[in-house]
Formats: C-alpha cells, sequence, structure tokens
C-alpha cells in the first residue's frame, strides 16, 4: 500500500509533518501551484493532476487522504479514477464545501497585501499548531499567497458532490475535530451515514487543525484503518 497525504487550500504537503514521521514512507505532495507550477482552477482539475502523478510514479493499492480541500480532492479521485485506490480518508472536509462570502472577499481584498493576510488570518489561524511547526509551515504558507488560497476557495465554494458520494465502494475513514468550526462534524457525519463502506473518528478538542493539533490520535486512527483493509 502506498499512502498519500493531500493537503487543503493554499496549503503545502508539510501540513502532514507529524503523519511523515509517523508514516515514513508516505508521499505528501504539494499541488500545483504551492508554490511551483501552475494552480489549478477546479477540484476535477487537482483531481486529474494526482491521478497523473500516482500514474507516474508507478504507485499501486494507493491509500488516499486528504485535508479540507484535500478531502474533497480524495472524495471526487474515489469517484472518477477508483481503481487508482485501495481506501480514502478525508479529514476535516466533506461532500460539499462552500466558503462564507465574507472569507471571499477579504481574500479579494488582500490579494495584494501578504503581510497583511499573514497577519490578520494566517498566523492567529495556525495560533492552536505546535511551535516548531508554525516556525516551519508559516514561511511556506506566505509563499503560496492569499491569491492561491482565494483560487482554491473558489474551488471549493463550486464542489458538491453531495448527491454522489454514495457511488464510492472504498472503504473509508473520515475523521474531523469535535471543533472544527470551518467543515463542521455533520458534514463527516454525512460521508458516514452515505458511504457504504466509511468509519468516522471524532478527534475531541479539535479544531480544523486536526492533523497538526493532534496527531497521535490522528495517526493512530490512521493506522488502525490501515490495518482493517490490509486484510
Ligand atoms: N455535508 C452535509 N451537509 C452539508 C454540507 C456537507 N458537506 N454542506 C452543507 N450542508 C448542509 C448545511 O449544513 C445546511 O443544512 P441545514 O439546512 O440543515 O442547516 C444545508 O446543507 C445548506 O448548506 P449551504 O448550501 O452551505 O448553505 P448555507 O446557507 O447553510 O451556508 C455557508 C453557506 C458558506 C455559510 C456555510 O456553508 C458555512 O458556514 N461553511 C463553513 C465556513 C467556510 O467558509 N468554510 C471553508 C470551507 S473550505
Amino acid at each position: 500500500m502506498k499512502l498519500i497525504f493531500i493537503h487543503g487550500s493554499g496549503a503545502v504537503g508539510a501540513i502532514w509533518y507529524f503523519q511523515k514521521q509517523h508514516f515514513v514512507d508516505a508521499d505528501t505532495p504539494d499541488l500545483p501551484g504551492h508554490p511551483e507550477g501552475r494552480l489549478c482552477t477546479s477540484i476535477e482539475e487537482y483531481v486529474d493532476w494526482l491521478h497523473g502523478y500516482i500514474q507516474e510514479r508507478g504507485y499501486k493499492d494507493v491509500v488516499l487522504a486528504g485535508h479540507s480541500m484535500g478531502g474533497g480532492i480524495v472524495l471526487m479521485h474515489a469517484l472518477k479514477y477508483p481503481r487508482d485506490l485501495k481506501g480514502i480518508i478525508p479529514v476535516s472536509s466533506g461532500a460539499r464545501l462552500r466558503v462564507l462570502p465574507s472569507i471571499l472577499d477579504f481574500l479579494r481584498n488582500k490579494a495584494d497585501d501578504t503581510q497583511g493576510w499573514m497577519d490578520e488570518m494566517i498566523i492567529p489561524l495556525h495560533s492552536t499548531v505546535d511551535e516548531k511547526l508554525q516556525k516551519i509551515l508559516l514561511p511556506k504558507l506566505r509563499d503560496v499567497g492569499p491569491a492561491a488560497l482565494l483560487n482554491d476557495f473558489l474551488c471549493c465554494d463550486k464542489f458538491d458532490i453531495m448527491d454522489r458520494v454514495g457511488e464510492i465502494k472504498l472503504p473509508a475513514l473520515a475523521i474531523v475535530g469535535d471543533r472544527d468550526n470551518m467543515t463542521p462534524p455533520k458534514y463527516t457525519q454525512y460521508l458516514a451515514s452515505h458511504l457504504p463502506d466509511c468509519r468516522m473518528a471524532v478527534i475531541e478538542g479539535a479544531s480544523h487543525l486536526v492533523v497538526m493539533e493532534k496527531p497521535d490520535q490522528v495517526n493512530s486512527a490512521i493506522e488502525g484503518f490501515l490495518k482493517q483493509i490490509a486484510t
């Protein structure tokens, strides 16, 4: 099995720092435009890029985990290219990912003000993350920048596969923090009740950034899932 972790909107593969330490053979790619290359303009376009990435490397029996927008990419990948995959792990995500119009407006206003965007949005948002990881991650997020985050939120905003997730036959583990107010537990509950083979792990005391806030609990849930689907 090959474990691949896909980051979310405006982020980078390094958000999976603690997962990469635990699952040392896992791949944590940066999506195109984060910051190298050209951004994709829909979840489906990211999926096509990821399909090519998997094919080029000859990865087999892939277990695809994705955070937030990355979870949307994982779900869409399972619909479009199920043969690439052995299982899926959407984290802090959902089958529909509408974004508050006020967040989109904020990002439009900050498109040319990277420092203001860092000070008002990105630094406060990551205050719950381990300080060592903040030092690694924040400069990378700055390099990706507000325009990429806006691009990705627009991809999320038009993403809606609520009436199709029942077609996903792959084994799934859906993870969410109980304090997630960006993609509330209700979204994960929807996945757990509409995918034919989906378990749900609710991590207590964690927000949308659960993979960085509660890595031990997240890694142990993933470990258990990998054992289940290996048999
Ligand atoms: N899974 C299950 N239910 C979902 C869902 C999902 N992925 N997405 C939306 N719904 C539900 C909503 O909870 C709502 O249910 P209700 O009628 O019982 O209250 C219903 O479907 C309609 O939701 P929506 O179309 O999103 O419209 P809205 O007017 O309720 O809310 C937002 C729009 C943007 C305010 C809302 O989606 C939101 O608060 N999003 C989270 C904040 C955000 O911007 N997150 C960033 C995501 S990357």
